[in-house]
């Protein structure tokens, strides 16, 4: 029977597989973030046959030469940045993540955002509780409405798609995509439109919502530059991973309302924000919780444990990262 170490506590229901199977599970008794130092040393201590990591723990050569016995780690996430492939491929090591289960909640989260930038619900909300409320004004905090806008989608995979498929039908927005790959039968469906210039989507959009992975290509896609582009009145979403923006330009550009504002739940060097963020009343911060629902957090540690199964097994993986 194997060893597998969790770096963190998760929702039971994957621990829970991985123990009917009858195989020992160690998870972190630390309450946050293993250092990579602690890490090491927990993997060079126990010769565990397989990791449960998260996207908050990065896993590079050195952790993956600390733990030679670990046939696979296997990411809590769907985002896959915190693992280096390459000395994984170097070592033989599997990789893993999570895609599928969580595209409903990030899409929902990401709508959550842009009907709250759009309305302006936490500066209402921070309004009431401060005691301002005078009563009823016509011109109190006025937002802008979704219907008839354009919702430009950067990254057109299984979030993306979702988030552009609520919009249209809910809202009636249309939906102008920039992917490096195009997808006609979704533009068939759905009667969307494509550029293959990040440029052209940004320029014409009224809402901007970010599903790009991380890649070097994709570092700071969003930055001056293309801010520069945007409408006056744009709102910028981001629920894929902070540094795909430039966040200390969006600041600038919220500051000086050449756009008019964000709603963001990843952040370029998390935990920590860019000077000046928290304080603008036109951006609205949740705290990488997009995936966060009962439902999408079980289903990704189950769907950790059957990778984790699967690479124990020598079958194949439900959700393999090359
Ligand atoms: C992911 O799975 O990559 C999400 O960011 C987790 O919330």
């Amino acid at each position: 029977m194997a060893h597998i170490f969790v770096t963190r506590r998760i929702p039971e229901s994957g621990i829970d597989l991985l123990r009917a199977k009858g195989h020992t599970v160690t998870v972190s008794s630390k309450e946050g973030v293993l250092t990579k130092q602690e890490l090491i040393s927990e993997l060079k201590n126990n010769p565990y046959d397989a990791v449960l990591c998260l996207l908050t723990d990065k896993i590079d050569g050195d952790v993956m030469s600390a733990a030679p016995s670990v046939k696979i780690f296997a990411n809590y996430a769907v985002g896959f940045d915190n693992l280096d492939r390459a000395a994984a491929k170097d070592r033989g090591v599997l990789l893993s993540n999570t895609p599928g289960v969580l595209t409903e909640a990030v899409a929902e989260h990401a709508i959550a955002l842009m009907m709250a930038a759009a309305r302006r619900v936490p500066e209402s909300d921070q309004f009431m509780r401060a005691g301002k409320y005078g009563g009823w004004d016509p011109l109190l905090l006025m937002g802008t409405e979704l219907k008839g806008k354009t919702l430009g989608i950067v990254g057109l995979g299984r979030i993306g798609s979702r988030v552009a498929e609520i919009a249209m039908r809910g809202f009636g927005m249309s939906v102008f995509y920039y992917d490096v790959k195009r997808n006609e039968q979704f533009e068939k469906d759905l009667g969307a439109s494509y550029s293959s210039h990040a440029e052209e989507v940004l320029r014409a959009a009224d809402v901007i919502s970010i599903h790009v992975p991380l890649l070097p290509e994709t570092k700071h896609l969003v930055n001056a530059d293309r801010l520069a582009l945007m409408k006056k009145t744009a709102i910028v979403i981001n629920t894929s991973r902070g540094p795909i923006v430039d966040e200390a330009a969006l600041v600038v550009a919220l500051k000086n309302k050449t756009i008019a504002a964000a709603g963001l739940d990843v952040f370029e060097n998390e935990p920590a924000l860019a000077p000046g963020l928290a304080e603008l009343p036109n951006v609205v911060l949740t705290p990488h919780t997009a995936s966060a629902t009962i439902e999408a957090r079980e289903a990704m540690s189950k769907l950790a444990a059957e990778n984790i199964l699967a690479a124990l097994e020598g079958t194949a993986l439900p959700s393999k990262l090359e």
